[in-house]
């Protein structure tokens, strides 16, 4: 298949364009499309067969869900059953934008698009590609991260052409994605309303709205039979670059010892070792490819980079990345449950040097 690739102006994308993607979307192709968290892979959410091939373009495993897209309120009521309060205030404070929220299905959608399950993912982005897409589509868009399954998602079209090209009929090359980490998923269907996966909208930012929210325990855990996430997509292995993760723990000056320690006896065995380190501890390193996520002082920097980072490590073929760690709590939160399964949740204590497969 051939895959076009067109260039679209982020602000304001042109309409020609916009409908011929839209047209390639109400025959059933599918489009890969830039929004505001990550680029998506677009297909009908209607139709059953336009989501049965997202899943082969991606080797996704079909008992994980698809998220659907709106470009306004009004296309929330026909895709679920009902519209608890909270998601009404949820939706007013953060909609459009980087939130997904889980309603009980309504009959419309297709099995295809929910793994079988009777709940639907439904986000409302605030790109204005997205926007313009889905509107002139005139459907709800059914669109997973746009990247091969198990490769970090993707926040810069290259990466979708890397990991799709003649797979799909189309990518909007619509710049870099703003935030970089896919959607906060909110279940709103239990009271209170549980986080399946954190993003860029925080627990304590829902919490101002809608009062006490739960964070489903086996997001910041290594998943095991006893600890299984709601959110299926989450208990696979994943964001995984070819190379070998460790998350470095400790304080920095030990950081920066133990990681140079290391890198210097695998690099003597002939490995070769990447850092993933901040703007304020980079130097301190010494590596085959010492990377800067960005500032430690703003972690959605961070988060924007952080896929990014993972991929450039795997494009040079690194073979162990030592990366250092982020508070597991406020915008900390996403970057370490997207670090700790590209590490699977392998930790090295930089002042005792022992290895450890927990939180
Ligand atoms: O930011 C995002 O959300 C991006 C952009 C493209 O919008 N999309 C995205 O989709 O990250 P995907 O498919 O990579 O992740 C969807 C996640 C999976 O972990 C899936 O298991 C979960 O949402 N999910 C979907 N429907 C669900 C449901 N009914 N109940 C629980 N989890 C669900
Ligand atoms: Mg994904």
């Amino acid at each position: 298949m051939n895959t076009i690739i067109r260039t679209v102006d982020a602000d304001y994308p042109d309409p020609s364009v916009i409908a011929e993607a839209a047209e390639i979307l109400q025959k059933g192709g599918l489009v890969a499309f830039p929004t505001e968290t990550v680029y998506g892979l677009g297909g009908s959410g209607l139709n059953g067969d336009a989501c049965k091939r997202i899943y082969e373009a991606k080797g996704r495993p079909s008992d994980n869900p698809l998220i659907l897209h709106i470009s306004q309120l009004s296309e929330l009521r026909p895709i679920v059953r009902e519209i608890p309060d909270a998601s009404r205030k949820l939706a007013e404070a953060f909609w459009p934008g980087p939130l997904t929220m889980i309603f009980p299905k309504s009959e419309n959608i297709p099995p295809e698009a929910t793994g079988g399950l009777d709940t639907v993912a439904v986000r409302f982005p605030s790109h204005p590609v997205a926007m313009a897409l889905i509107r002139a589509a005139g459907l709800p868009i059914a669109a997973p991260s746009a990247n091969a399954s198990g490769k970090p998602s993707p926040t810069r079209a290259s990466h979708v052409a890397f990991d799709l090209e003649g797979r799909i009929d189309m990518i909007l090359d619509g710049g870099p994605a703003e935030w970089g980490l896919e959607s906060t998923i909110v279940d709103v269907s239990v009271t209170p309303p549980m986080i399946l996966r954190p993003g860029a909208i925080t627990k304590e930012m829902m919490e101002r709205v809608v009062g006490e929210v739960q964070v489903d325990p086996a997001i910041l855990e290594k998943p095991s039979a006893d600890l299984r996430p709601k959110a299926p997509g989450m208990k696979y292995t994943h964001y995984s670059p070819k190379a070998e993760v460790y998350l470095v723990r400790g304080d920095l000056t030990a950081v920066q010892e133990k990681i140079n320690a290391l890198a210097a006896e695998e690099m003597a065995a002939g490995k070769k070792v990447g850092v993933l380190a901040t703007e304020e501890s980079r130097k301190g390193y010494h590596a085959t490819t010492v990377l800067s996520a960005g500032s430690r002082n703003r972690l959605e920097e961070i988060g924007a980079n952080l896929f990014k980072m993972l991929r450039k490590f795997d494009f040079l073929e690194t073979d162990i990345v030592y990366a250092e760690v982020y508070p597991l709590e406020g915008e900390g939160m996403a970057i370490m449950n997207r670090l700790q399964k590209s590490a699977g949740y392998r930790y090295i204590e930089a002042e005792d040097g022992k290895e450890r497969e927990e939180k």
